[in-house]
């Protein structure tokens, strides 16, 4: 057992504490948000991730994790985990402003021979700005490790369990080894590494993930053109274990508080260094041209989009978990919106209250009946299980105008057209209507 500390207990850091303690180790979990850390005292959870709140309970009654709303005068711990967030600046860059808050108040009150341990995503050189940090604090000597998380929400507690790799980064091979025995438990293939390659490789992870998204939805667009089927394509080439099959959905294109500002953020350090991320800059234009699609999509059935009434299944930028941040779903809401439509959302998880304050315009509704009631169009916009499995013959009845939009491609074409809809998917035959699926629509006839 070890005692540990981790600073921000958000997406990543509260997972990431939690499972620390599920491995045995005592954790002080630090967050200035003190709403934050009263829920998570009482052992709930401040965010929608399966399997989280069972191991913070775990965690607070074995008194392995312990929740503070501000920093103690000197930590007990000597490896101190920073998972503070990172966002997007106005000009594309990381934004590492709560970064450096929480080093300098972490290098203050740390012993020597402690480790800093970076799990936000952060511009490469960063280790050793907090190097650096650390050493003017003064408190002797303090090593610093790159320690990318890799965790997907919606599975994270899994993925943190679970991993493919631990990459650890450092000019200190001693520290890279008291961070690896944290992990000893799990037997993780750890890859060590210096602290620049340990940044790199997060981001350049996270742009080949939204590469081969970006990749997949331009073939769908082509498959589009050409007739054929961009599931199957994916399929097909997901068997190849040089590509595999994950990642190769296509659909209303990636979000989230990870990807959209992980590739803006390597393309702007490149450019400002001097290189030319025109790869990057496609993988973006490319992703919100998806969003763009799919009005086109609504237009091409329903004519002119004002006066439309649309339903949106889904707020949340992808299933089993309640965060919107750069949601697929809200930007269609925001673009449909400045078309004159009226727009109807539900989400299974998201609450009502969030979804009226960032999109003030559309009806919030509390089941997707509601929502679709008197619409012209229902667009599928997270693959929530609650969508892939809905009674389409009663959400047919409510509606004045039987037009889906499949934004995920988790429907069945026959099943929606065969209860009488005007359906359009993303790259499938018969993606943009009825009319280039001569075979679909003999098969019903
Ligand atoms: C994390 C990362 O750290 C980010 O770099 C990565 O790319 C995505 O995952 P995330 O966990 O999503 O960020 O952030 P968020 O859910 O917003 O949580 C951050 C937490 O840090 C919040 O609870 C916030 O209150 C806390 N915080 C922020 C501090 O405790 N101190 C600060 O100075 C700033
Ligand atoms: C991502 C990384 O995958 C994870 O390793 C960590 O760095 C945090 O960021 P996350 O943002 O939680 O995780 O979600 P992810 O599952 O990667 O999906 C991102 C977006 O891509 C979602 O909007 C999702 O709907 C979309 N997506 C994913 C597709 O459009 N098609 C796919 O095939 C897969």
């Amino acid at each position: 057992m070890t005692r540990i500390a981790v600073i921000g207990c958000g997406y990543v850091g509260a997972v990431s504490a939690a499972c620390f303690a599920e491995l045995g180790h005592e954790v002080d979990c630090v967050d200035t948000d003190p709403d934050r850390i009263a829920l998570l005292r009482s052992g709930r959870s401040p965010i929608h991730e399966p399997g989280l709140e069972p191991l913070i309970q775990k965690g607070i009654q074995g008194r392995r994790l312990h929740f503070l709303d501000e920093y103690p005068d000197q930590f007990e711990a000597k490896i101190v985990f920073i998972a503070v967030n990172t966002p997007e600046s106005s000009e594309g860059a990381a934004d590492i402003r709560w970064v450096r808050d929480a080093v300098s108040s972490v290098a203050a009150r740390l012993g020597p021979g402690s480790i800093i341990v970076n799990k936000s995503t952060v511009p490469i050189g960063t280790g050793e700005l907090v190097a650096g940090m650390a050493g003017r604090a003064g408190r002797g000597p303090v090593s610093v490790v790159s320690n990318p998380e890799f965790l997907r929400e919606g599975s994270a507690v899994r993925d943190f369990m679970q991993p493919d790799r631990v990459v650890l980064g450092s000019d200190d091979p001693q520290a890279i080894e008291r961070v690896a025995s944290l992990y000893a438990p799990l037997e993780p293939v750890i890859q060590r590494t210096d602290i620049r390659t340990a940044e790199m490789i997060k981001y350049a992870s996270n742009a080949f993930l939204a590469t081969k998204i970006s990749f997949i939805n331009e073939i769908a667009s082509i498959c589009e053109a050409l007739g054929a089927d961009v599931a199957e394509v994916a399929h097909g080439m997901g068997m190849d274990v040089r590509i595999g099959g994950q990642f190769l959905k296509a659909g209303l294109g990636w979000g989230g508080s990870c990807f959209p500002k992980d590739v803006k953020a390597l393309a702007h350090m490149a450019a400002i260094h001097g290189a030319h991320p025109q790869l990057l800059r496609s993988v973006m234009e490319i992703n919100s041209d998806q969003r763009l699609r799919a009005v086109a999509k609504l237009r091409g059935a329903l004519g002119e989009l004002e006066g439309q009434r649309v339903a949106i299944l889904g707020a949340a930028f992808k299933a089993n978990t309640d965060d919107t941040r750069q949601s697929p779903a809200l930007e269609l809401a925001q673009l449909l919106l400045l078309e004159g439509a009226s727009v109807a959302i539900y989400d299974p998880v998201v609450p009502a209250a969030r979804l009226n304050h960032l999109v003030p315009m559309a009806t919030v509704a509390g089941s997707v009946e509601e929502a679709a009631k008197d619409a012209t169009a229902v667009v599928v916009a997270t693959d929530w299980p609650e969508f892939i499995h809905m009674d389409l013959a009663r959400l047919g009845e409510g509606m004045a105008r039987r037009v889906l939009v499949d934004g995920r491609n988790v429907l069945d074409p026959l099943a929606v057209r065969a209860a009488g809809f005007d359906y359009r998917c993303v790259g499938r035959p018969g993606a943009e209507g009825p009319a280039l699926a001569p075979a679909l629509e003999g098969v019903h006839a």
